[in-house]
């Protein structure tokens, strides 16, 4: 790959981290001129959950269309690309691989440098797409459906992981909890939607604390309480989903607001980015900020688009790391998980 050219003006994105392939053009580091992505859901869902086969093979059906989409959307073409980043992990590695190697062709073929992102690194500085941006150090949450991690993110280049979940994520968690209700996958959206009609109060569900690692978290047995709970009130009747949801939701969010405000006040950080698919959670948006304002501190949420996976996210960690010359070499690979000390 050549030397990294300073300041790409046109930088193309890629994601195919999980079940969306996506791309976005990012222009001068700031300005998102597109942003596209095919969620492969309506594949998954008939099936309860990702099946990384078939998920694989549909990027490999689906990058070509989504990455001119976003070249014409952005007004230009491939002649108008200065710089390529790629998610290379954490993820599923046949996903992983469709994007990698297109992107490696398309850098190769026009000669322009290309870096490899971090996904979760993308996630916690998907917040500078907004205007509103906060200062660096901040406290980064990523709730996703495969991570609950906590970071104090020193800049667009590194951030410290100090907490992540022992066994279930927080959107695993409302993934399993809506199949035991026999909802759809993905859970986190419906539960959510029926939790507004539901009495948060309804079920005592427990909170995991952890008083040795406190800024760990544990949600599996919540859900196992929930699954005990369901049983139980099956024998009796129609089961009270509403209830039941928002009882779940509020555990949920309880744990993810008080351990990260928490957070905060141990490392005297008065920022705080909540990014992931769980972070379009309208009860965790409004009580994050609500008790964030409370302790004179000030939460910040990505927009939903750029909270679920996305390629404009991976565009912001892409552009910084070209800057400083991060580049990938030929024969880069990808990798499904790090070890966790490292972002
Ligand atoms: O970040 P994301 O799009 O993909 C991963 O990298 O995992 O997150 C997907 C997860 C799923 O587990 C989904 O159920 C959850 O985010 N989710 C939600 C909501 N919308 C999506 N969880 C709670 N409330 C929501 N409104
Ligand atoms: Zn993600």
């Amino acid at each position: 790959m050549t030397a990294a050219k300073l300041h790409p003006r046109n930088l193309l994105a890629i994601e195919t981290s999980c079940d969306e392939t996506a791309a976005a053009v990012l222009r001068n580091g700031k300005r998102l001129l597109s942003n596209i992505v095919a969620s492969q859901v309506h594949i998954h869902r008939e099936y309860g959950g990702i099946v990384p086969e078939l998920a694989s093979r549909h990027h490999l059906e689906d990058i070509l269309r989504v990455v001119e989409k976003a070249l014409i959307d952005a007004g230009t073409d491939r002649s108008g690309i200065d710089a390529i980043a790629v998610t290379q992990g954490p993820g599923l590695v046949g996903s992983l691989v469709v994007g990698l190697s297109f992107a490696k062709a398309l850098a190769i073929a026009r000669d322009i440098p290309l870096t490899g992102v971090n996904h979760l690194h993308a996630h916690v500085t998907s917040i500078f797409l907004q205007d509103r941006t906060p200062s660096f150090p901040y406290v980064g949450l990523v709730v996703s459906g495969g991570h609950t991690n906590l970071y104090i993110v020193k800049n667009f280049l590194s951030a410290e992981l100090f907490g992540q979940t022992r066994d279930d994520a927080a959107g695993e968690a409302f993934d399993k909890v809506a199949k035991i209700l026999g909802l759809e996958y993905p859970g986190g959206p419906i539960v959510s939607r029926l939790a507004e009609d539901g009495d948060p109060r309804a079920f005592a569900y427990p909170r995991a604390r952890l008083p040795k690692t406190p800024f760990d978290f544990s949600f599996s047995g919540l859900k196992t309480s929930v699954l005990t709970s369901v049983r139980k009130m099956s024998e009796q009747g129609p089961l009270p989903l509403e209830d039941i949801c928002a009882s779940f939701q509020e555990a949920v969010v309880d744990v993810l607001v008080d351990k990260t405000l928490s957070a905060a006040r141990h490392y005297g950080i008065r920022e705080i980015v909540v990014s992931g698919g769980v972070a379009t959670n309208s009860r965790l948006r409004a009580g994050m900020t609500e008790k964030a304002q409370k302790l004179g501190y000030e939460a910040y949420f990505p927009d939903p688009e750029f909270c679920t996976d996305n390629a404009g996210m991976v565009a912001v960690t892409g552009y910084h790391q070209i800057n400083a010359g991060i580049l990938l070499k030929d024969d880069a690979d990808v990798y499904s998980k790090l070890p966790i000390d490292v972002l």
